[in-house]
């Protein structure tokens, strides 16, 4: 069933009800473009993953993967790629509704929000990579801030992916804020357990 949606429709920022249904795929724009952002997330999360394994043949597998990943998104980049030579407004219009929205498929797991957060302190995705190492990176190859064929609304739909990029930005400062205090009360706990142990383990001798 699953497959058979996928087939039809093609991967979209709305499949399988992830978000709102007017947010589904409604061109095939708004899916190459989704899917090239998609499995580049893919490719980095894998490859992030098997780092944080710590186990040589779990990090062999998942650079496996993450090498076919990485075929995968440029086979979409490309074909978006040349569809911003053909129709930019048109393509213009699907990227900024793919960025404005964009969500991982996964996140309908239940407790996604929980996992989230220790995906991201495990370095395998946060707002950082997010920014630095998915989305600059294609607007970059498309060189969506220098083309200069964007007319009417798709010229200030670009100009609100500038926006996009700088509150991402923010986002990024803060989770960084976030988590610097997130480690400090960690080790501070760390520490008062082991001077408790070493409490205890000097009153028993
Ligand atoms: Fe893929």
């Amino acid at each position: 069933m699953l497959r058979l949606e996928q087939m039809t429709r093609g991967f979209s920022p709305g499949q399988n009800d992830q978000i709102e249904a007017d947010l589904f795929a409604d061109s095939l724009f708004d899916s190459v473009i989704y899917v090239t952002f998609q499995e580049l997330a893919t490719r980095v999360s894998h490859r992030n993953t098997g780092k944080a394994c710590n186990e040589p043949i779990a990090d062999q597998l998942l650079q496996r993967v993450s090498a076919d990943e990485n075929l995968h998104m440029i086979f979409y980049r490309d074909v978006s790629e040349a569809g911003f030579e053909i129709a930019p407004d048109q393509a213009m219009k699907s990227l900024h509704k793919v960025l404005r929205n964009f969500k991982m498929p996964g996140y309908t797991i239940p407790d996604f929000r929980r996992r989230a957060v220790s995906i991201a302190s495990g370095g395998v995705y946060d707002p950082r990579i997010h920014l630095e190492d998915i989305v600059m990176p294609v607007l970059k190859k498309w060189r969506i801030f220098e083309r200069e064929d964007f007319n009417g609304e798709s010229a200030r739909l670009r100009d609100d992916l500038g926006l996009l990029v700088e509150e991402l930005q923010e986002a990024v400062d803060k989770f960084e804020i976030a988590k610097q205090r997130r480690e400090e009360r960690l080790r501070q706990m760390a520490e008062k357990k082991a001077a408790k142990n070493q409490l205890v383990g000097s009153s028993a001798s």
